[in-house]
């Protein structure tokens, strides 16, 4: 292996120290704690994972935290009406409703539904519309890990080929407004790109968000690019793998994620940040 490890792990931990850190002076400066609360409708087990996380997160920091654990048939009337009750509540600082939710209610309702100034997912569109034009408050969670691991890594963006693979609003779109506000060159590829291959072969920073196990192989990089795998899949045995195939590529990139282990730590960690970011805000009056 020629790659360096990007160890998102240690990464995201030594972030937290620095906002549990900001959140022991932010507490004794405003005599009140940050707080999230997280809403999960029904039963994916995936979803309740990274829910409980999301709680130990806040526990870890010394957030306040709650979270609502509504049953699959949930009505659209009551989720809105639990969304409008914590819009109101001043020690409410984040709401994350965790997606995905049962089909009978509509993400894009609940989304819009979430006060942008607690919308600590940075999915609302006013928050969408701020990342544009690089006028933000929060960014999302998964690319702004992203952009912490290359900093933390020492990788310059500036006037690199950046390629993202997947255009999810969550993940593909903002990370490449990211990268391009970082002053890359990006392009964005997807499933009807002709000839991928090409394409990726030309990123010196290549970010794979597409939700295919192991689907970047060593011919699809070119060799020294740094290579970020956002992707979470499960192998038929039960092991967590990325989107790229970390065996080949790490014999020629020079950075790599590993999946478990980099880009994943990051989003929670993020997800905290961007709730201290929300309570000083509040704190401040905004
Ligand atoms: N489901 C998977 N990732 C996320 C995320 O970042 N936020 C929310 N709300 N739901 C998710």
């Amino acid at each position: 292996m020629s790659a360096k490890i990007i160890d998102g792990k240690a990464i995201s931990a030594s972030c937290r120290v620095k906002i549990a850190e900001d959140t022991e002076n932010f507490k004794k400066t405003h005599g009140f704690a940050p707080g999230l609360s997280v809403i999960i409708v029904g039963e994916d087990p995936a979803s309740k994972v990274y829910v409980r996380n999301k709680k130990l997160g806040c526990e870890q920091v010394g957030f306040n935290s709650s979270v609502y654990e509504l049953p699959e048939n949930t009505t659209r009337e009551e989720l809105n009406a639990l969304i409008d009750k914590l819009n109101a509540d001043d020690s409410v600082h984040g709401i994350l409703v965790q997606l995905p939710l049962p089909k009978h209610l509509d993400s894009e309702e609940v989304i819009a539904r979430i006060s942008p100034k607690k919308d600590v997912d940075a999915f609302h569109e006013s928050n969408v519309g701020r990342i544009m034009i690089g006028n933000y408050s929060f960014l999302p969670c998964t690319p702004a890990g992203v952009m912490v691991l290359l900093k933390e890594s020492g990788i310059d963006i500036s006037g690199k080929e950046c390629v993202v693979v997947g255009r999810s609003n969550i993940v593909g779109k903002p990370m490449a407004m990211l990268l391009l506000q970082a002053n890359g060159t990006v392009t964005i590829c997807h499933s009807r790109t002709k000839d991928l291959s090409e394409v990726t072969r030309r990123a010196d920073i290549l970010v794979v968000a597409i939700g295919k196990a192991d689907f970047i192989t060593a011919d699809m990089v070119k060799p020294g690019a740094v290579v970020i795998d956002v992707g979470m899949n499960r192998r038929a045995d039960g092991k967590l793998t990325g989107d790229v195939d970390f065996a080949s590529v790490s014999e020629i990139a020079s950075y790599i994620t590993p999946v478990p282990g980099g880009v994943g730590p990051m989003t929670i960690t993020m997800l905290l940040q961007n709730t201290l970011i929300s309570a000083e805000g509040f704190a401040k009056g905004k």
